[in-house]
């Protein structure tokens, strides 16, 4: 798939853009803080239906404005699908696929599928384990629809569970929320263990091919719990629970470690090794994209190809011949010299040039 065109109005500086992207390699260009990273970040939007930066709807909308309105047309194969988002300065954003308005941002998921790879990214290996489960979510929510219903089930039940912790003692309701958390809950536990077994075996076949065979890269789940003790931790915590009214027992404690050649990298790892972590991630993600809905999915790289050493952008630049591939750069004699068929946008000012 590849996204064909692109339309912002009053979105974060850009008052309003319309562009036809090439199925390739299209580079936005320019000077720092020019808006590259906002265009960028509007495509995401219309996979995830959020963004990667801000969780706060009204920063998307431009200063002075009361909305702002994205469309995406994305092509697949030989049909197009255009999506229409309409956000407002409350959090609850208007999104319709051609044309009809959803009501859960799940359906919304699969539309356009997009591996977003920024310089923050950095956090998913050196930051806390907040950050690994969000990309195994997003991630997660991009193949599979069952996996995204599961995972907003179990969140709206444990907003309940720590809201009713917050009142009287009432144990009744307790037991009804609680054996909704351990259904949904053990089912995705079901479907991370399956996902990082799979995205152990592509990204550590990737991390020792960009690495020349050196480094052995093997990512292990953390369950907070297991399936079996599941309903038993769950109860044996109440007391707990009540104490300090939040939930503490649940696959929204659960974790990842990444090690390379059996060391931690998260303590151990230099930056280098750590991005190429990341870089390993991403790709593999791309691949498991590719082979979970048989459509390659759009590769964003913002800012990130200068932080990388050449071999390692080299690696990235071969492998994305039939991936339509979005970059934002400030310069663009790296990208002009090692690729061919690019699109160039220069970005000044929320302007195209
Ligand atoms: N809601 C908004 N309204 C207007 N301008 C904004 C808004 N949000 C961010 N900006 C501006 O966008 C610019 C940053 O754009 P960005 O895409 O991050 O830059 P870069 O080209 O470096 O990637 C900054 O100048 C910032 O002030
Ligand atoms: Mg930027």
């Amino acid at each position: 798939m590849y996204i064909k065109n692109l339309n912002l109005i009053n979105y974060r500086n850009i008052k309003e853009l319309n562009i036809e992207l090439s199925p390739n390699v299209n580079v936005f260009y320019g000077d720092n803080a020019q808006g590259k990273t906002n265009i960028l970040e509007s495509m995401y939007i219309c996979a995830t239906g959020r963004s990667p930066r801000t969780h706060i709807s009204k920063e998307l909308i431009q200063f002075g404005y009361e909305s702002a309105h994205i469309q995406l047309i994305v092509q697949k194969n030989n049909f197009k699908d255009k999506i229409n988002i309409h956000i407002k300065p409350t959090n609850k954003k208007g999104i319709a696929i051609n044309s009809i308005p959803i009501k859960n941002v799940n359906e919304l998921f699969g539309t356009v599928n997009i591996v977003f790879f920024s310089p923050e990214d950095l956090v998913l290996v050196k930051e806390g384990p907040s950050n690994r489960r969000r990309y195994i979510d997003i991630e997660l929510c991009q193949i599979s629809k069952l996996y995204a219903e599961n995972l907003s089930r179990y969140y709206k039940i444990l907003k309940e569970r720590n809201m009713l912790l917050k009142k009287e003692l009432d144990l009744f309701t307790l037991d009804i929320y609680d054996l909704q958390l351990v259904e949904y809950g053990k089912k995705i536990i079901k479907i991370r263990e399956s996902f990082i077994k799979t995205l152990n075996e592509i990204a550590g076949k990737i991390h020792l091919d960009i690495t020349n065979g050196k480094e052995k890269l093997e990512i292990q789940y953390l369950p907070n719990v297991d399936i079996e003790n599941y309903e038993k931790k769950l109860v044996a915590n109440r007391e707990r629970d009540f104490k300090y009214k939040i939930t503490s027992v649940g696959v929204h404690k659960d974790d990842l470690i990444f090690n390379i050649n059996n060391i931690n990298a998260r303590d151990f790892g230099s930056q280098g090794q750590q991005r190429t972590v990341c870089l390993s991630l991403k790709m593999a993600e791309v691949k498991i994209i590719k082979e979970k809905t048989g459509y390659n999915p759009i590769l964003i790289l913002d800012d990130v190809l200068s932080e990388l050493d050449r071999s390692r952008q080299l690696y990235i630049l071969s492998s994305i011949k039939d991936i339509q591939t979005i970059i934002s750069s400030t310069g663009i004699d790296d990208i002009k010299e090692n690729v061919k068929n690019v699109k160039f946008f220069n970005v000044k000012n929320g302007e195209l040039f």
